[in-house]
């Protein structure tokens, strides 16, 4: 008999990027909590999503509340306010899988790589968070509008994690929102896919694009036995 889907909430899931997600994993078969600083928004945009579809099933509340609920917690909040929402759902997420998507852009200049001392946001997620959770890091590097329509998104998705289980369960997210996921290694590696979107966003820019991405090339066969 098949596992039932996990429940993935969505921390800032009111956002641009967080409900694009909400939209396509619901329709994957995803149950969905919306996590918000209100828990009015928060409802408001699961109805605004469920409106669509009544099949699916998205419930909107506050961050905390969709933390204790959630089996997989994904963070989707500005840089600018990162730190603060971890320490407040900090006490919920020990064990659980935690899939950070946080580019730390520093506007106006977001097209110009500018990283955080402690080297990338997803390495202050791990240490705000502590070893005993499961910090994951992707798709810092799609476009959030691209999520919102129902075109298959030609891109590849980069995965950073120190336990290789967990990268495996959001490589299975990743496939579940119509792209490819990919093991990028351990969450030191986080650094370089974060900064690679300030580099995509000055490519949109320069060639009048909104959705400039990358694909890695090469036919590539899993390492199964690679524990890396
Ligand atoms: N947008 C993209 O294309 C994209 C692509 C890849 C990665 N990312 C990353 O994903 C994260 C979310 O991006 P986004 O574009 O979805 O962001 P956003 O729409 O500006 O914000 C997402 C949500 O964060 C919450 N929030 C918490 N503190 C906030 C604050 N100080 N100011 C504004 N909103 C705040 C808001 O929810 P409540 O008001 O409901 O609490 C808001 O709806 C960012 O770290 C970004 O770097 C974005």
């Amino acid at each position: 008999m098949n596992q039932p889907l996990p429940k993935l909430a969505i921390i800032g899931g009111t956002g641009a990027l967080g409900s694009g997600l909400a939209k396509r994993w619901a329709q994957a078969g995803y149950p969905i909590i919306i996590g918000s600083r209100s828990s009015e928004k928060a409802s408001l945009a699961a109805e605004e999503i469920t409106s669509q579809n009544h099949t699916i099933s998205v419930i909107g509340t506050d961050n905390h509340t969709a933390a204790v609920q959630g089996e997989v917690i994904v963070i989707a909040v500005p840089f600018s306010s990162h730190a603060e929402i971890l320490h407040s759902i900090k006490d919920t997420v020990s064990e659980k899988i935690v899939v950070d998507t946080t580019v730390p852009l520093k506007p106006p200049k977001v097209g110009t790589v500018q990283l955080p001392e402690a080297g990338s946001a997803a390495i202050i997620t791990q240490q705000l968070l502590g070893a005993e959770t499961k910090v994951v890091s992707a798709l810092h590097n799609v476009a959030a509008h691209k999520l919102h329509d129902q075109e298959p998104i030609d891109c590849d998705v980069l995965v950073c994690g120190n336990i290789k289980t967990a990268r495996e369960v959001v490589i299975g997210l990743i496939q579940a929102l119509g792209m490819r996921g990919l093991h990028a290694g351990p969450i030191e590696n986080s650094v370089a896919i974060e900064a690679m979107t300030s580099v995509l966003i000055t490519i949109n820019r320069l060639y009048k694009v909104a959705d400039a991405g990358f694909k890695i090339t090469g036919d590539l066969i899993s390492g199964e036995k690679e524990n890396i």
